[in-house]
């Protein structure tokens, strides 16, 4: 095991180090590489009853959108006000994110036909979430029959998605005044809205099962500070890795070269936006019974973090990574090369299954083109215990990238729900099925086998349903303004 002693004087503090050349881009919108991070965040689905009241309307909320740079520069001065006084500071803002459809592009466009031709090979993207819902598994009670938006037909056909994004509930009623007038005076149709609210108390921060959640993310290159002492890796954040911007904003390095795209998406970035409920009094009872099917040591507890990979309060089951150095607060710095046979942080887990880090014997000549930029945030009251108490709650979840199909739908489709995935080396240790990942996968088994001699595996229906999901396009503000 390795770790890191203080930093030798000699290295520079964060505000010596040289300024990423995207941390001040004004043109990409903020949430994409640089998290609007509020406690208070409402998504809006929105229909354009025709083309010009829909590019009226993106016309007036143009200057209430916010870019990368205003976004970081809040994050930034928030963190350092944190760091020199030990608490958060009272700073609060407003922020807004707008994406369009497919639908919402074709109906604002001046081109129609020029769209369909530029976004051909976005078959993903064209065809919409509802379309791609069977294979990633949204049947039964996902299925888009159910859902609240995203397969809707006529006036519930979703043009537009608007994030408004605030760190008080007053600041947030404020602006939402405002963009009701705005959607009035241009007749917007309103398909649906979800209230996403960061959990109180001791659970902020955490996801309605409990689990602290939004830890683990990419490093971006160009946009995070390079460690001094680590090339390649994140600065203050121990064990992430930096990847080509590409990965997440088009228009720029990725990699694999240079993601395609026309020139009117540089500076943009698909949104994947689902509304995900989570049944936790079911999960809770699930994994308490569980237990009973384990031999060796095993309690609810355990049995929960193995599930994830983490503890509820965020600490991973894996032993640092054999490669890696240093240890954050929310550990990052594993790679799972050291437990190939998921002793430590079992196959099933959801963090191994997302991201499965060293892809020891796994046939992938891009590991790294699969990540997501995650921006979820919880909706709904937190469960307070006890039985099932019929609310709707879960979370909005939501990821940026440059291809739908090699980054979330790998993901959910073949990494979370496809038992022959194995994220470890396939020749160690098979006399177990690998299963499903049982927070976001189907229903079915989930083997786990640990160091200790603990063994068992659970059979489990699902407790995450999807309510609720869309495809869209985050453009530019450059390209906004050229709608
Ligand atoms: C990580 C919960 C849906 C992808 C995590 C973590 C938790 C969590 C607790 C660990 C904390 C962290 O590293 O941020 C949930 C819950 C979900 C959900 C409760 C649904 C209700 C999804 C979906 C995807 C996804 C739909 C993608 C298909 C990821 C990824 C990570 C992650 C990529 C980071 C893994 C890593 O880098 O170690 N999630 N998640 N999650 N989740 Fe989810």
């Amino acid at each position: 095991m390795t770790t890191t002693s203080a930093r030798p004087t000699a290295v520079p503090s964060i505000e010596q180090l040289p300024q990423p050349e995207l941390r001040t881009n004004t043109d990409i919108q903020g949430n994409v590489l640089a998290a609007f991070n509020k406690d208070f965040t409402d998504f809006r689905y929105l229909h354009f009853p025709d083309a010009a009241k829909g590019r009226g309307w993106l016309s007036a909320i143009l200057n209430t959108v916010a870019t990368t740079s205003e976004t970081e520069d809040f994050n930034e001065q928030f963190s350092l006000a944190r760091r020199a006084f030990g608490r958060d500071p009272a700073l609060t803002a407003v922020r807004c994110g707008v994406s369009l459809t497919f639908d919402g592009l074709l109906t604002v466009a001046a081109e129609p036909e020029q769209l369909r031709k530029d976004l051909a090979a976005f078959t993903a993207f064209g065809a919409g979430a509802a379309a791609r819902a069977a294979a990633l598994g949204d049947t039964g009670d996902s299925d888009p029959k159910t859902w609240l938006f995203g397969a809707g037909t006529g006036e519930q056909v979703v043009h537009a998605v608007l994030i408004v994004a605030a760190d008080t509930e007053e600041l947030l009623t404020e602006k939402l005044k405002n963009l009701d007038a705005v959607e009035h005076a241009h007749r917007i149709g309103r398909v649906h809205v979800d209230r996403g609210r960061t959990l109180p108390g001791a659970l902020k921060g955490h996801e309605h099962f409990g689990y602290k959640d939004g830890i683990s993310q990419p490093g971006v290159k160009d946009f995070h500070r390079e460690d001094p002492e680590r090339k390649g890796f994140r600065d203050n954040r121990a064990g992430t890795e930096l990847i080509e911007p590409g990965e997440f904003v088009f228009g720029h390095r990725s990699e694999q070269g240079d993601r395609k795209a026309p020139a009117w998406m540089k500076n943009g970035s698909l949104q994947v936006v689902r509304r995900l409920r989570q049944d936790v009094a079911g999960w809770n009872k699930a994994v308490a019974d569980g237990v009973k099917e384990f031999t060796g040591t095993m309690d609810a507890t355990r049995l929960g973090a193995c599930l994830v990979g983490r503890a509820k309060d965020g600490t991973p089951l894996a032993p640092p990574g054999s490669t890696v150095t240093g240890l954050g607060s929310d550990r990052n710095d594993f790679d799972y090369a050291n437990d190939p046979a998921g002793r430590h942080t079992p196959w099933v887990a959801h963090i191994r299954r997302t991201h499965p880090r060293a892809f020891a014997g796994v046939n992938d000549d891009h590991p790294k083109s699969h990540r997501l930029m995650r921006r979820g945030i919880p909706y709904g009251p937190a469960f307070t215990g006890g039985k099932d108490d019929g609310e709707d709650r879960g979370l909005m979840f939501v990821c940026y990238g440059t291809s739908l199909e090699q980054q979330f739908e790998l993901v959910q489709q073949h990494w979370s729900n496809d038992p022959a995935f194995t994220p470890g080396d396939p020749k160690a240790d098979r006399h177990v099925p690998n299963g499903f990942d049982k927070v976001t996968g189907l229903a079915g088994k989930a083997a786990i086998g640990l160091e200790d001699g603990t063994h068992g595996t659970v059979d489990l229906r699902r407790f995450v349903r999807t309510t609720g999901a869309l495809y869209a396009f985050t453009p530019s503000i450059s390209t906004l303004r050229l709608l």
